[in-house]
């Protein structure tokens, strides 16, 4: 196996070698340049500085962010800060966020660098929010029970896996219960190194359960969000580098079954789905290369496309908005609330718009 390995990927690196560098650029969508596509009511989000990387918004518009990400090789403009979960709620006329406190005897404030998050609602409406935690550069998945009145959340458990090994993104189907992609990013920096280059695509997607966890899904060029259907019969899966998304069927034993796959012109980060008309929203990031190499004269474009009737042989994909980094740095994800749109950052700002 190991020799098989050494093999492919000689074979792999004499394929490119003349020109990897450009193939490396081609795979980043390096060359790609963003038409404007401008909605007329947006504002920045104030107290957003320091990225939005994934929000969650419950149906009665109350809006979890997770902040400031620490991403080996990826900007920060808080390098020495820990990260943070704001909470924002959509009903008010100019929103703003507040940040929520955390208790628990258990959990390590200082280290907290969440990623992905996801929300579940009980039968009694307890909110539990699930984080992808990346404390020391491992990776976690934190539970938190939302407590309303306090404005915070109430550490309740700290889940660790072999087969959660790099965590991006999460979608909880139960307070313990979730399907998370691995995108392989902390893996050894010299594999890691191989698999971006040369697009191994070693990222898969795994159901996580206290009684059993399985790997669902593989093959992905970097899988990064994941995200379920209203009606739960289908979950979605972008490959940022392979700029694609993945349809599944969920099946009751929870795996899942390759339906389609849509390719698009951008990479495609964090999928949010619209509970009542089941659209895909998804953040973009146009041209790759100006996220993972920052230069504050290029910045990273931003790019929000909309995704109706995927089940369908013809769905519909719109640019709902693209912009050149001057306002919205590096778009992550991008999700509706009655008539408008919020829209977070991988380190940057975030943009709430009307629709
Ligand atoms: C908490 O995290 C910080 C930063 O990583 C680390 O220095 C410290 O040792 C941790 N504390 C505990 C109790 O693990
Ligand atoms: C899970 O359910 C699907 C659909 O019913 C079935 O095809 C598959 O064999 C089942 N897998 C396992 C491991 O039970
Ligand atoms: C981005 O677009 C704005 C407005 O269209 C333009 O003024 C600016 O020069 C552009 N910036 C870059 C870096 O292309």
């Amino acid at each position: 196996m190991a020799k098989l390995l050494a093999l492919t990927l000689l074979g792999l690196v004499l394929t490119h070698y003349k020109d990897h560098q450009s193939f490396y650029e081609r795979r980043l969508n390096a060359f790609r340049e963003v038409e404007p596509v401008d909605l007329p009511n947006c504002n920045l989000v104030k107290g957003i500085e320091s990225g939005s990387e994934d929000l969650e918004i419950l149906p009665n518009g109350l809006t979890f962010i997770s902040s400031g990400l620490k991403y080996p090789g990826i900007k920060s403009f808080e390098p020495d800060k820990p990260g943070k979960i704001l909470l924002m709620d959509l009903n008010e006329e100019d929103p703003t966020v507040l940040e929520l406190s955390i208790s628990g005897s258990n959990f390590n404030l200082s280290s907290f660098n969440p990623h992905g998050i996801s929300t579940f609602t009980d039968e009694d409406n307890t909110v539990y929010l699930l984080v992808v935690n990346h404390p020391d550069v491992k990776t976690t998945v934190e539970l938190f029970k939302f407590q309303e009145e306090q404005k915070s959340l109430l550490h309740l458990k700290t889940i660790r896996h072999e087969l959660l090994p790099n965590l991006n993104d999460i979608v909880a189907v139960g307070p313990e219960h979730f399907y998370a992609t691995n995108d392989h990013y902390f893996v050894d920096s010299y594999l890691k190194s191989w698999e971006l280059y040369l697009g191994l695509a070693w990222s898969y997607v795994v159901y996580y359960s206290p009684d059993e966890v399985k790997v669902v899904a593989n093959g992905f060029d970097f899988a990064n969000g994941i995200n379920i259907s209203p009606d739960r019969k289908y979950v979605y899966v972008s490959a940022s580098l392979a700029r694609k998304i993945h349809v599944y069927e969920k099946h009751a034993n929870w795996t899942l079954t390759s339906l389609k796959s849509m390719v698009f012109n951008t990479l495609v980060d964090n999928i949010s789905v619209d509970p009542v008309t089941g659209d895909l929203w998804v953040g973009c990031h146009p041209n790759g290369k100006r996220i993972f190499y920052y230069d504050v004269e290029h910045p990273p474009a931003s790019e929000v496309l909309q995704i109706q009737n995927i089940l369908t042989e013809e769905p519909k994909v719109t640019v709902v908005y693209a912009e050149n980094g001057t306002v919205l740095q590096g778009s992550t994800v991008a999700s509706v609330y009655k008539g408008k749109l919020l829209i977070g950052t991988v380190f940057q700002k975030a943009l709430y718009c009307k629709l």
